[in-house]
């Protein structure tokens, strides 16, 4: 191997070590769409995986949405849709903003459960006893939680 191609695969192999070092360790910032799990290795076994900022006030709606989201989904998505670091991802993360997860995502996700795919957490399975309405109330307040964060 001439010396040029070595230093060129040197070159490569630094920019590719640069480029994984430089990935953001803090998810709950911007990270887009991507399909690869999100490093969660730094948090504690059922520790909150996002930091909620709650908002003051919930819209009537939003409310009505909480005891929903407190009785069918928070023991796996973790109080204020934190998540819970090994159960379940937060709710409040970029990755669900509305134009990535629709309110039709959500209505889905609970009639049906959903395949594990962003997260290393398993499966959802269906969540019974909850009505389309429910669920569109769940969805508004996360939504209201989510826009307290900066997710819109
Ligand atoms: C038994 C635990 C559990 C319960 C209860 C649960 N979830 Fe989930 N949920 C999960 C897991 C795990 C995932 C992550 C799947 C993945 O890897 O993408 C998830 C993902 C989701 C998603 C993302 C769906 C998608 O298309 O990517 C939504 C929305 C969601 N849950 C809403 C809810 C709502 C609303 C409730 C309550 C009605 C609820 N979940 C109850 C475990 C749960």
């Amino acid at each position: 191997m001439n010396k040029t191609v070595v230093y060129g695969l040197g070159a490569v192999a630094v920019a590719a070590i640069a480029v994984l070092v430089l990935q953001p360790a803090d998810i709950s910032g911007p990270m887009g769409h991507s399909m690869t799990p999100p490093d969660t290795t730094s948090i504690a076994q059922g520790d909150p995986i996002a930091t909620v900022k709650v908002p003051a006030t919930l819209s009537a709606d939003a409310q009505i949405g909480k005891r929903g989201f407190d009785a069918k989904c928070a023991q796996c998505h973790g109080k204020n849709a934190a998540g819970q670091n090994g159960v379940a991802p937060p709710l409040v993360h970029k990755i669900y903003e509305p134009s990535h997860h629709s309110d039709v995502a959500f209505a889905l996700a609970a009639k049906n459960g959903v395949r594990a795919h962003h997260w290393k957490f398993g499966n959802m399975p269906p969540v019974k006893g909850l009505t389309d309405s429910d669920v569109k109330y769940i969805a508004r307040y996360v939504r209201e939680l989510q826009r307290e964060n900066g997710i819109n």
